[in-house]
């Protein structure tokens, strides 16, 4: 015989109702973890910081060059034309990838062409393109917290 509560449930009925909101709270909660997860940096932007290139180490002309600790690229246009662009992702701050078609973000899937303009996925704006200043000693200096317009092309000779 079972016993019934006075609005007709019965205790298995409640422990099995109570389960499942239970359950149910669990998953909303293992959800919300993996979207908060989705929506964070995984990488730090740190610190803006310059760093110098020896004229005579820049790549040849339509050639790039990876500075993977700073994540910039390098690309030189003309004998006497080069350009730099940041790695780091509109979206979240992942470091890109180059690839053939562009750059290709590991973490959320954007996609940049080989300017830096998005082409696909969640970035909401163009690569950065960075300053670039000739200084003494036969070098230029590249600076990461100073963003300009794609196509920023800046004259070492
Ligand atoms: S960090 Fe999300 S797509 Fe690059």
């Amino acid at each position: 015989m079972s016993k019934e509560k006075k609005d007709g449930k019965s205790r298995r009925e409640l422990l099995t109702m109570g389960s499942a909101f239970g359950l149910m709270g669990l998953a909303a909660a293992g959800t919300g973890g993996a979207l908060f997860k989705y929506m964070m940096p995984v990488v730090s932007y740190g610190t803006p910081q310059k760093f110098l290139v020896p004229i005579k180490d820049l790549p040849e002309v339509g050639d790039e060059l990876i500075f993977d600790d700073m994540k910039v690229v390098l690309r030189r246009q003309t004998e006497k034309e080069v350009a730099a662009i940041s790695l780091v992702c509109t979206h979240l701050g992942c470091t890109v990838n180059r690839v053939e078609t562009g750059f290709l973000c590991p973490c959320h899937g954007s996609q940049y062409d080989s300017d830096g303009i998005v082409v696909g996925g969640p970035a909401p704006k163009t690569l950065p393109w960075l300053e670039i200043k000739v200084v003494p000693g036969g070098q230029i200096e590249i600076d990461t917290g100073t963003t300009l317009e794609e196509n920023s092309f800046f004259a070492v000779a």
